[in-house]
């Protein structure tokens, strides 16, 4: 029996656009159309849930982005009404703190949402303005106070690290200030150059490997001696604040994705044999308005399932059970033995247990490459 699925809504506007964001986020260049956004997103929700999934209660739902922390919390509301949640949801919502004079956090509170993640991404002033950011770092520790106050008492800081001529001692600077809010989860991400961004087409200077490597593992010991579990390649968190809502996608758990450009996963084993779709919607905010209810689905054919699987739980720094990748894929784990021994020969992953070693999390890519058809 396969758990409930989770409930994923985009909120596709932001300020301005991040030079390194391959993110679905559009500048609003004035007005959004709350009203009609979230009448789009209902008939989504309404829509997907009659073809697709049926009638569900979501155990945990992530409001991201782009900036929802510019949604009106009247028009979110109106969503949530038309959303059914388990008694104790976890219900994250994405907070950029270049946004937060805009709505109260209490609105956000009283709605529902009972987890925060504040778009931080470093607390040096200057990288902040390298990055785009349209915040500097006294607005995240007010936000953080702030949402405190609201009464959020899990909230979850996102750092980036790797920024551009970043040195060790600052790096380490910023993961000690977000420490020092004393936050329940801290997501540590490495700064990529994305296709298709402003840093893709004027690369800034990056951090070399000796130093990266440098940051990451004096990082990966700050973290922890702060009490600080890893428990997937980026997310940090204290004892009983893993975040639920990313645990089903690590999982390959199903959910419902709605709102411009959000993809969903569903999976149907009735009757056999298991076939697992992935849903996507229109990118375009305009075109999204116009189509909120089109649904496109694209089955994944059964060779491809290994390395998608594989994607999501070697992230996981204990990894799943082999019986989950039978059960998500419904191909038996005797397909993938050859495959998997040679990595445990090679030290990548444990012999016994869908997981990668130190080593094989380090070098994922190299790991994932084998299950490439
Ligand atoms: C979907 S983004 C949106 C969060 C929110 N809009 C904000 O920026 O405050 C979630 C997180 O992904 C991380 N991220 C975005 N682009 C990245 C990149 N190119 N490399 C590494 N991390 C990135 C950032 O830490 C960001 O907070
Ligand atoms: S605010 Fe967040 S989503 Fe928007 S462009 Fe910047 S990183 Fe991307």
């Amino acid at each position: 029996m396969l758990p409930n699925p989770s409930l994923y809504m985009h909120f596709p506007w932001c300020v301005k656009k991040c030079p390194y964001c391959d993110f679905n986020s559009h500048p609003s260049n004035g007005d959004i159309p709350q009203e009609a956004y979230a009448s789009a997103l209902i008939n989504d929700l309404e829509k997907q849930s009659n073809d697709l999934f049926g009638y569900q209660r979501f155990a945990t739902v992530f409001i991201g982005g782009g900036t929802p922390s510019l949604f009106d919390p009247c028009q979110l509301d109106r969503v949530f009404e038309a959303i059914d949640l388990t008694a104790d949801a976890e219900v994250t919502m994405e907070a950029n703190p270049g946004t937060t004079e805009r709505f109260s956090f209490s609105a956000y509170r009283s709605i529902g949402i009972n987890r925060l993640s504040i778009g931080a991404q470093s607390f040096d002033d200057e990288h902040l303005q390298v990055l785009g950011r349209i915040h500097e770092a006294t607005h995240t520790a007010a936000a953080f106070q702030t949402a405190r106050e609201a009464g959020f008492e899990n909230i979850n800081v996102d750092l980036m690290w790797g920024l551009p001529q970043q040195t060790t001692a600052q790096a380490m600077q910023d993961l000690s200030t977000a420490i020092a809010l004393s936050p329940e989860h801290i997501s540590w991400y490495q700064l990529t150059l994305e296709p298709r961004t402003e840093f893709a087409k004027r690369p800034p200077i990056i951090p070399v490997e000796p130093i990266l490597a440098e940051i990451e593992s004096e990082g990966l010991a700050l973290l922890e001696s702060s009490g600080f579990e890893r428990y997937e390649i980026s997310g940090f968190a204290k004892p009983g604040f893993t975040c639920a809502h990313n645990l089903n996608y690590w999982r390959f758990g199903d959910y419902v994705g709605i709102g411009a450009g959000a993809h969903g996963k569903c999976t149907s084993s009735d009757p056999m044999p298991v076939q697992v779709a992935r849903t996507n919607k229109a990118k375009q905010p305009r075109l999204y308005l116009q189509r909120a209810t089109d649904i496109d689905i694209n089955p994944v054919i059964e060779d491809a399932l290994p390395l998608e699987f594989m994607m999501n739980a070697l992230r996981l720094v204990d990894g799943v059970s082999q019986e989950l990748f039978a059960q998500r894929t419904g191909i038996d784990w005797h397909r993938i033995d050859e495959v998997w021994s040679n990595l445990a020969e090679r030290g990548l992953v444990y012999a016994d247990r869908c997981a990668a070693t130190t080593m094989g999390m380090r070098y994922l890519d190299t790991v994932l490459g084998e299950f490439v058809n």
